[in-house]
């Protein structure tokens, strides 16, 4: 995807009137995420200019904003930064300012210290600090505000992930015209790891402000809806959830901590589903086809010393990703002479991720260190065993990456989705390239055909490489086209389509399900 430029602090596209609902944007959809669509560029004279980012969330909403039009509420991205909204490319987007003590205890503290692990199966040890809660619920009531100065009488909001988990009920309980849709990115975790934490209540009532709430996995629905049932007590039949006729708000008046946030005034009830994200693979097909793609993919080959075999490892640097497992793996293999460095060659590109917080300046030590005892040990002067690179790459380079790659591993100990697995298998237009993918991935479910390992085991991952390694071109052929077959026909746009339409369907005002 090219990079777009957006000018920056244009025309407020407000007319500042409030409409009936307390709205001043009269916007018919507004998405609300932690992050704004775009990234700072700064020039070296100062100037300021808005580049479109590269996610797969905007990929998949832009097309959708362009035909109904809309607003986006989300933080620019640094503390501090105020912005008037502006127009960019068919959305209107607002900012939401963090302060720096807010992005201290909200985004590195509740959500990426607290919530973050452990909603990813308490690999690390969550920490819980009221004043993390305190700012959570106070950053939420900020993005909610924002989102009722944006919506429409009766639009449909759609909120996504972690961060905005009391955003939900906040809308409702301010706006119950709005149609308020959720989408949780990531895993929501077993009820005996949930029941840890202490605001597990509020989080509950604060999803079920949604009347549609959106997973990944449906493992992921399950967990909720017995979460639905243990933390907030509520009846649940199949994937519905009644929300009593009863006020589950502390009050009517700003949101406390310690006390429930969803003030239901009638018997709702609020669905549950899967809904798989995806790429655009189309998009992606199209870019590793693209001759400079190619070229730079033969480049890259011929950089690394033309060995037989590229391995390719590409993550955010996280300890949900398993990147010290598949490098023990590729250790090991080494240290047997099961594989040889002139006969394979890794490449770890770790994209900087959280730096500020604790473990994730703890993983990166360990990953540096374990390279370097890996190379110390296997490198030569003119080949190293390990390429490692701590970057963010742009899009094209990505894809010259996994055009180049023989074999790519996605190992993490537990993710939501996983959509580097996704695009590792749209760039192989021809067929080419094995996939070793962990089981622990949303993307398990839906990549059957990939080589599956379950991280922790790493005599099963060190034979799944040898096994990639030696692949015969017709078995990898094979996985490779069901592969391509599936993530063609469940692409991002079919995401976006099918969670909007259960949202305009999803059930409102009704008979709560009889009791649990
Ligand atoms: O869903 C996981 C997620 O929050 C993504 O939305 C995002 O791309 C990624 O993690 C990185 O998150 P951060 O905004 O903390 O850099």
């Amino acid at each position: 995807m090219c990079a777009q430029t957006i000018a920056g602090n244009g025309s407020p596209a407000v007319d500042g009137r409030p409409d009936e609902n307390g709205g001043t944007g009269g916007q018919g959809f507004v998405v609300v995420a932690n992050r704004l669509p775009v990234e700072r560029l700064e020039a070296a004279d100062g100037a300021v200019r808005w580049q479109r980012s590269p996610g797969g969330l905007v990929i998949a909403l832009a097309p959708v904003m362009r035909q109904r039009g809309g607003a986006w509420v989300g933080w620019p991205g640094s503390a501090g930064e105020v912005l008037e909204p502006f127009d960019s490319d068919g959305m209107l987007l607002v900012g939401v300012a963090l302060s720096a003590p807010e992005v201290a205890a909200f985004y590195q503290g509740f959500c990426n210290a607290t919530l973050w692990p452990l909603y990813h199966d308490v690999i690390v040890p969550p920490e819980f600090h009221r004043t993390w809660w305190e700012s959570y619920l106070a950053v939420n009531a900020r993005f909610a505000a924002a989102v009722v100065g944006q919506a429409g009488a009766g639009a449909s909001v759609w909120v996504h992930d972690y961060q905005l988990q009391l955003v939900p009920a906040m809308l409702r309980r301010s706006r119950p015209d709005l149609r308020i849709g959720f989408f949780n990115h990531i895993p929501f975790p077993g009820y005996e790891l949930f029941a840890q934490l202490p605001w597990r209540r509020q989080i509950v009532e604060g999803l079920l402000g949604a009347d549609l709430i959106g997973f990944q996995r449906q493992g992921d629905v399950s967990n909720f809806l017995r979460a639905c049932r243990r933390a907030a007590k509520l009846p649940t039949r199949g994937a519905v959830i009644g929300v009593a006729d009863r006020e589950q708000a502390a009050g009517a008046g700003p949101p406390r901590s310690g006390r429930a946030l969803a003030r239901v005034g009638e018997a709702r009830n609020v669905r549950a589903g899967t809904f798989p994200i995806s790429i655009d693979a189309a998009e992606l097909d199209a870019l590793a086809r693209r001759p400079d793609v190619r070229a730079r993919a033969r480049e890259i080959r011929s950089a690394l010393g033309d060995p037989r075999v590229v391995l390719l490892g590409a993550d955010r640097l996280d300890y949900t990703k398993g990147i010290l497992h598949r490098l023990a793996a590729y250790g090991e293999l080494l240290d047997s002479g099961q594989l040889t460095p002139s006969e394979a060659v890794l490449v770890q590109a770790a994209g900087p991720s959280r730096e500020r917080v604790d473990q994730y300046m703890r993983l990166r030590e360990e990953v540096e260190a374990v390279v370097g005892r890996i190379n110390g040990n296997h490198a030569t002067l003119s080949r190293p065993a390990v390429h490692y690179l701590h970057h963010s790459y742009p899009r094209e380079e990505m894809a010259a990456l996994y055009v180049a790659a023989d074999v790519m591993l996605v190992t993490p100990l537990r993710d939501g989705m996983n959509l580097v697995a996704k695009e590792y298998v749209a760039c192989h237009f021809d067929e080419r390239g094995t996939l070793i993918l962990s089981e622990f991935t949303g993307a398990a479910d839906e990549l059957g055909s990939a080589l599956l390992v379950n991280p922790h085991d790493i005599e099963g991952v060190k034979e799944a490489i040898v096994r990639a390694v030696r692949i015969s071109p017709r078995e990898a052929q094979r996985r490779m086209r069901s592969m391509r077959k599936r993530i063609r026909e469940h692409d991002v746009h079919r995401w976006a389509t099918s969670f909007l339409d259960a949202l305009a369907t999803a059930p409102g005002p009704a008979e709560p399900p009889a009791g649990p």
